[in-house]
């Protein structure tokens, strides 16, 4: 029997939008995976959720004067839609609000505090007597100690950046009411993650498959050594304690929140009405699970996760964290980032959300911060999706259309090799999606289109075809068949596009396997169906075109050192001058150039009476072409400059000669 493989996404905090860096961090990557496996038939299932508790939602609500409930309801349905239209196909995305969580977090919890490894203290908070609340440190302003500055936060100082408690703060208030809280003792439950230190040592030392970057992670918490954690709050928003005498606390969100992969694989299975199936993931033995994260979040799943999982004896650990660095956006980080088309339901109306994959597959942060530029999607459709897939799909099926009557030729036996290529090539791709290389499975996949477009232009189908067209046929048979295995290849990381592929060779959706990659499935005669462009040109934005164009405009407008030396600069004299009759602003001038004398005509009439001109020494363009204005002759032109509509000679300073060089 074949393992089952339980694959886990972070859950987004419900209190805003899902951006481009946590698709690039957890979800993207989690997705390839878990699409990739499906194409090999594996017992896999994916799992994801909103997290819906904590500080950060309660103070959303507090911000925006409204409910927690309401926060949580918008964020997470937003949030859902965009995952959907990105094609992040989760078997479930369901939220820790749910009753099904709530029991689910709060057996957990009873069991580790009924065999006794959860233990109790108390210690000093602030509490609001007007609130008739603790205040966890988010819900607490006042003067920093280190710095002064008079809004800093329970837990940390923006503007110093130090880190403190709420005890720490000078003049605390409330941010609910601005009142001014007391200091009053609040026990609390603690988890003895310090006792837990050796076993995770020796076990994440045994993960020889871990990401170096996880794995350095972990050693430098273990180096530092690891803390108890309390895991328990005071808050009205969260799981309740279910014990007695621990009214108005709730258990606290970091250690709720994981045990909501194992809550939404419970109502996975409820609602496919085997509300028992959800152990044979979480409890057998030989389940792979695997959580897909960023790596802010490792230290909760590489440890604190595994540790509450060994205690709790029930379940299976981690096989693997394949956390991801962070994608940075134009230089910024994309968390903090405002930019357009950062946020995921933006993203997805300017862009096919193929093209997104595809460009965040590309530049995934696998082993360190990767950079994201807003052109990345232009380039990526462009330069690869359109010129090398877009393109072999195209050409091959216009070549059948137009020569073979919109049918799949013969396939005949020209080539026979071409297809072992492609399954070869497809062996790299697997190998890398199997090691967790989802860029280089990208790259390795963008292979085969490179290898089918190279295969089409060597066998020359448009001159074959000329001498023998059973050949030829047999060549785009060969063709065709490629397109199907791109469709299967490419399903991982371009759903959308594979559909489309399998619609215009009139497949079903149960071709997508990957074992029929170098297969020729396609039948001969097979009538194909209207053939659409897959990824059409992005052009610039019009915005963005006339900035383009001002840019190369400028760029336009740069001359090279010879060619400014053909034109010859030279001082001169004025020796006469007179207005150009029935012209308002033409002056006729005679200048002196060293030996020479010559016309010019300037309008500068009304800027310099023709008196006023006369022994000024001025510079010319001495070398340009005559011509007439207003039917006098003008043999040369001189410079003056403009500024608000004032024309000013340009002279040179202090005494020099006419015909003098000017450079
Ligand atoms: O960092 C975050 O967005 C957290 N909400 C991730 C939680 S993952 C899991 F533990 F639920
Ligand atoms: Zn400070």
């Amino acid at each position: 029997m074949k393992n089952k493989i339980l694959v886990t996404a972070a859950l987004p905090y419900a209190n805003g939008y899902i951006h481009l860096g946590h698709i690039a961090g957890a979800y993207l990557p989690a997705d390839l995976f878990v699409r990739y496996k499906r194409l090999r038939d594996e017992d896999i299932i994916f799992i994801c959720g909103s997290d819906e508790h904590g500080t950060a939602i309660e103070i959303s609500a507090l911000k925006e004067k409204l409910t927690p409930k309401d926060i949580i309801d918008r964020y997470h349905n937003a949030n859902k839609a965009a995952f959907e239209e990105l094609g992040i196909s989760f078997d479930i995305f369901s939220r820790t609000s749910n009753e099904i969580h709530h029991k689910t977090a709060q057996d957990f919890f009873m069991n580790l505090y009924e065999k006794g490894l959860l233990y109790t203290k108390s210690e000093k908070q602030l509490y609001s007597e007007k609130d008739k609340k603790f205040l966890a440190d988010r819900f607490v302003e006042g003067t920093c100690p280190i710095c002064g500055f008079e809004e800093a936060r329970g837990d940390q100082c923006e503007s110093c950046g130090s880190n403190l408690s709420p005890l720490e703060l000078k003049n605390p208030k409330s941010k609910i009411s601005g009142d001014t809280p007391i200091v009053k003792e609040s026990t609390h439950f603690y988890f003895p993650l310090e006792k837990s230190q050796k076993f995770l040592e020796e076990w994440i030392q045994g993960k020889t498959d871990w990401k170096s970057n996880v794995k350095n992670y972990c050693e430098g918490w273990f180096k530092t050594g690891l803390k108890d954690r309390a895991i328990t709050r005071d808050l009205d928003w969260g799981i309740k304690l279910p014990l007695e005498g621990y009214e108005g606390k709730v258990i606290y969100v970091w250690f709720e929140a994981p045990i909501g992969y194992i809550s939404a694989t419970k109502e996975l299975f409820i609602g496919k009405g085997e509300p028992e199936k959800w152990k044979d993931y979480w409890q057998e033995k030989d389940t792979r699970l695997i959580h897909f994260i960023g790596k802010d979040n490792i230290i909760f799943h590489a440890i604190v996760f595994p540790a509450m999982l060994e205690a709790h004896g029930e379940y299976v650990l981690p096989e693997n964290v394949p956390a991801n660095e962070f994608l940075n956006f134009e230089g910024g980080k994309l968390s903090k980032s405002k930019g357009h088309g950062v946020l995921v339901k933006d993203a997805v109306r300017e862009f096919n959300p193929d093209v997104i994959r595809y460009t965040l597959g590309s530049n995934l942060p696998e082993n360190k911060d990767s950079e994201l530029n807003n052109d990345d999607f232009k380039i990526k459709n462009n330069n690869e999706l359109a010129a090398i897939l877009g393109n072999f799909v195209n050409r091959t099926i216009v070549f059948a259309k137009n020569k073979f009557d919109n049918l799949v030729p013969e396939r005949g036996d020209a080539d026979a090799g071409v297809l072992e290529e492609v399954e070869r090539l497809a062996g790299v791709v697997s190998e890398n999606y199997d090691e967790y290389r989802f860029r280089d499975a990208i790259s390795s996949t963008m292979d085969i289109a490179r290898f089918a477009n190279k295969y089409f232009n060597d066998s020359e189908p448009w001159k074959i075809i000329k001498s023998d067209k059973e050949k030829c046929g047999s060549i785009i048979n060969n063709c065709i068949q490629i397109c199907g295995s791109l469709a299967i290849a490419i399903a991982p990381v371009m759903p959308f596009t594979s559909q489309k592929i399998l619609n215009v060779l009139k497949q079903e959706s149960s071709i997508l396997k990957w074992e029929n990659i170098g297969k020729a499935f396609v039948k001969d005669k097979t009538e194909l169906g209207d053939n659409e462009i897959l990824f059409p040109q992005i052009e610039d934005k019009p915005e963005e075109k006339a900035e383009a164009e001002e840019v190369k405009e400028a760029e336009d407008n740069l001359i090279d050192i010879d060619y400014f030396k053909k034109i010859e600069l030279r001082t001169a004299v004025i020796l006469e001058c007179e207005p150009v009759p029935k012209s308002k602003k033409l002056l006729k001038i005679i200048i002196k150039v060293g030996e020479k004398k010559k016309q010019i005509v300037a309008g500068i009439a009304e800027h310099y009476k023709p008196e006023e001109l006369i022994g000024k020494t001025i510079v010319v363009v001495n070398n340009l072409k005559k011509s007439k204005l207003m039917g006098v002759e003008s043999h040369g032109m001189l410079l003056a400059a403009k500024k608000d509509g004032k024309l000013k000679l340009v002279t040179p300073e202090g005494e020099i000669e006419d015909g003098g060089d000017v450079s």
